[in-house]
C-alpha cells in the first residue's frame, strides 16, 4: 500500500508518497511531472552501490535518460566546493529550469542537490529521494535547503520546495542500526513536540520498528510527514510555530559542533539527547512534571539510543562554552538564545525566556554524571 502526505503550499504543493519497493516503480511517480523525457540524479557513493542501479534500470524501462553524479558520501560534501561542483556539472548537462534533479541519498544530498536546484537558473525543479530515516521524516520535507559554513551547520541555504517527495521505506533495511537508531531521535521528537499519542505508540512499538517491521516503519514515516507537512503549510519559512521542529536542536548543534561533525555523534543522536535536555530543562524551570525527563529517557534507553551526554565517546568543554556556541544557533532572536520547551510530552513551545544559569545548571550537572 502507498501513503500519499500533501503539503499544501499553494502554487508550490507536493506529494510525499510513501510506500514498500517505490524505488522500482520510480516512473509511475516522476512522469506526470516530467516535462521531457530527462532528469538528473545525484546522489553519493554508498548510496549509489546500494539503490543507483534499480532507480536509472525503472527510468531507462520507461524511456527515461538519466545522468548521474557521485559525490563523497558524508557530512563534508555539505560545503561550497561540492556545491560548485554540483552546479556546474548540472550546468554542463544543459539541465534547464523545467527540467528536475533528483536527489537520493539523506541527508546531505537533500539538502546540498536541493540547494544547487534553489540557485541555478535562479531554481530548477528537484525530487527528494530519501534513503535515510533521517531524510524520511525530517530533511527531506519542507524545503529547507543548505551547507554547511566553517561558523556552523546549515548557515547558508534557501528555502527551496521539492515538487515531489518518494520514500520507499524498502531501502531503509539497508541502513546500520546506529543510523537507523539516530533517524528514530527525529521520529520521537514529533511525538515529543505535539502529538502524545504518538509518543506512546512508539512507547508501545518502537522495536517493532528497529526489528524491520516494514508496516510499523512506514506507520512511523507517515505520521511524522504528515505533521511536519501541516506545520510547513502554516508556517514555511519558520516565523513561528515551525521552529517547534527543532525541539532538543539548540543543545544538539553545540554538542555537534564540540564533536567536530564528527562519528562521535550522529546528528538524530545529537537530537535524541537534546530531547531529553529539553525536558529536562523545563522541568528544572517548573514547566513540567518533574517525572517526564526520565520517561523520554526511558524510552530512548529501552530502545538503545544514546540518552546522556556522557554517551558522547571522548572529551567535552565545560557548561560555558557549550553555552557559547549555542550562541550560534539560528533561531536567536536579537542575540537572545531561543529554546523549545515542553508543558508535558507533546506540547511544547517556543521561548527566549530562559534564564542562563538555569540552562547552564542543566549543562553542569549533564556533564558531572561522565565523572
Ligand atoms: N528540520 C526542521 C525543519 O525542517 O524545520
Amino acid at each position: 500500500m502507498t501513503d500519499r502526505v500533501r503539503v499544501e503550499l499553494g502554487t508550490r504543493s507536493y506529494d510525499i508518497f510513501i510506500g514498500c519497493g517505490l524505488l522500482e516503480q520510480c516512473s509511475d511517480f516522476l512522469i506526470p511531472i516530467l516535462n521531457r523525457s530527462k532528469v538528473a540524479i545525484v546522489t553519493d557513493e554508498i548510496v549509489a552501490a546500494h539503490h543507483l542501479d534499480t532507480l536509472v534500470n525503472c527510468l531507462s524501462q520507461s524511456g527515461i535518460a538519466c545522468d548521474v553524479l557521485r559525490l563523497p558520501a558524508g557530512e563534508m560534501t555539505k560545503s561550497w566546493p561540492y556545491l560548485t561542483q554540483c552546479v556546474e556539472w548540472l550546468l554542463d548537462k544543459k539541465i534547464e529550469r523545467q527540467d528536475v534533479v533528483i536527489a537520493l541519498g539523506g541527508g546531505v544530498m537533500g539538502d546540498l542537490v536541493g540547494f544547487a536546484a534553489a540557485i541555478l537558473r535562479r531554481g530548477i525543479r528537484f525530487v527528494q529521494i530519501p534513503t535515510s530515516l533521517l531524510a524520511q521524516v525530517d530533511s527531506s520535507v519542507g524545503g529547507k535547503t543548505g551547507i554547511n559554513a566553517i561558523k556552523g551547520k546549515n548557515l547558508i541555504g534557501a528555502f527551496h520546495q521539492p515538487s515531489l517527495v518518494l520514500t520507499d521505506i524498502s531501502v531503509l533495511e539497508t541502513m546500520s542500526q546506529r543510523d537507523f537508531l539516530a533517524g528514530y531521535g527525529e521520529v520521537v521528537k514529533y511525538g515529543l513536540l505535539g502529538n502524545a499519542p504518538f509518543f506512546e505508540w512508539l512507547e508501545e512499538h518502537g522495536h517493532a520498528l528497529t526489528q524491520g517491521n516494514a508496516e510499523k516503519r512506514a506507520e512511523a514515516v507517515r505520521v511524522s510527514c504528515q505533521m511536519k507537512a501541516d506545520i510547513v503549510a502554516r508556517d514555511e519559512t519558520e516565523q513561528g510555530e515551525r521552529a517547534l521542529l527543532n525541539l532538543g536542536h539548540t543543545f544538539c548543534h553545540a554538542l555537534e559542533a564540540v564533536t567536530g561533525y564528527s562519528d562521535r555523534l550522529l546528528h538524530g543522536e545529537g537530537v535524541a539527547i537534546g530531547c531529553g535536555l529539553a525536558f529536562e530543562l523545563s522541568a528544572r524551570v517548573g514547566l513540567c512534571a518533574q517525572e517526564l525527563p526520565s520517561r523520554v529517557r526511558a524510552h530512548l534507553k529501552t530502545m538503545g539510543m544514546k540518552v546522556d551526554i556522557s554517551d558522547i565517546p571522548g572529551p567535552l568543554p565545560p557548561a560555558e562554552d557549550l553555552l557559547a556556541l549555542m550562541g550560534q544557533d539560528k533561531k536567536v532572536v536579537a542575540g537572545e538564545l531561543r529554546f523549545i520547551l515542553a508543558r508535558d510530552i507533546g506540547d511544547t513551545f517556543v521561548t527566549g525566556d530562559v534564564d542562563r544559569e538555569s540552562v547552564l545548571s542543566v549543562l553542569s550537572e549533564a556533564l558531572s554524571i561522565r565523572g
